[in-house]
């Protein structure tokens, strides 16, 4: 098992990627938090996990509230003693518009969710991580972390901001004891992407050099094992799971 008894705790554990990495990391043998602002969706993944012979808690978050993330890890390390890996996953594409269409509202709810709240996290993860000696951080980004994408600057700008805010928690905690990397997903079977009409999906799967949408499975992989003390040496990149979206 790659993270045995290790402390691990997910934001947006309640479906799609999220929920892929909350199984794998009970697997492999972490104590679970699971996180979501779905709560229905959360307990279902923790109940997944138990089901599997793991053990998980489920524990509200909405990752805009800085103090929704203090009184969850606070809980987490109650409950378990410490934390050891985290990963901020929860994320919305927000909407599909020109830059000149976006309005302060469509530009700020994107920020707010997928930078500011990833900044809360790594935040309050970090101070928490370094009370017991470090830990491991995968903050997930996109392929739209490297590379734009038409009608959806928000997300391209937060993604961006990921990346580089992963690059400055490596460099000022490194020495510290505590590893953070980012994971940038390609085109992911999730909600969003299993909704879109048959030739949408066609037109999306013919950019990846494998001709195909990922599964959230082939990220979840990735992220546990970024995590794990396999990947000791690993800090402040970028990793793709992208099916080689990228190469071109
Ligand atoms: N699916 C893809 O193709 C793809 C590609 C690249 C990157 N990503 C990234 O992967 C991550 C997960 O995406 P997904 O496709 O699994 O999405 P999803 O919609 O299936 O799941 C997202 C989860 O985040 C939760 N969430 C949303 N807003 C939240 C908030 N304010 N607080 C707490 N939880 C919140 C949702 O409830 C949901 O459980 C996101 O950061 C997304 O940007 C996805």
């Amino acid at each position: 098992m790659l993270i045995k008894d290790k402390v691990a705790l997910i934001t947006g554990g309640a479906e799609g990627i999220g929920r892929a990495i909350a199984l794998v990391y009970g697997r492999e043998g972490a104590k679970v938090v699971v996180t979501d602002c779905n709560d229905e969706g959360g307990e279902e993944t923790v109940a997944m996990i138990n089901q599997a012979g793991g053990e998980a808690i489920y524990l509200h978050l909405n990752v805009t509230s800085l103090e929704n993330h203090e009184a969850v890890v606070n809980a987490a390390c109650q409950k378990f003693g410490r934390l050891d890996i985290a990963c901020n996953n929860a994320g919305i594409s927000g909407e599909f518009r020109l830059t000149g269409d976006h309005t302060p509202e469509t530009w700020q709810q994107v920020i707010d969710i997928n930078l500011t709240g990833v900044f809360y996290g790594v935040r309050t993860q970090i101070n928490a991580m370094l009370k017991t000696g470090g830990g491991s951080i995968v903050n997930i980004a996109s392929i739209l972390g490297q590379v734009g994408l038409e009608e959806i600057t928000p997300y391209v700008a937060a993604k961006h901001g990921v990346v580089g805010m992963t690059k400055n928690v490596a460099l000022e905690y490194g020495t510290k004891g505590i590893r953070c990397n980012s994971v940038g997903p390609a085109f992911i079977k999730t909600k969003l992407v299993n909704n879109l009409p048959e030739e949408v999906r066609n037109h999306l799967s013919s950019m990846h050099a494998l001709n195909r949408i990922g599964d959230p499975e082939e990220v979840a992989e990735l992220v546990v094992w970024l995590s794990s003390d396999k990947a000791s040496f690993i800090t402040g990149n970028y990793y793709a799971a992208d099916g080689g979206y990228l190469a071109r």
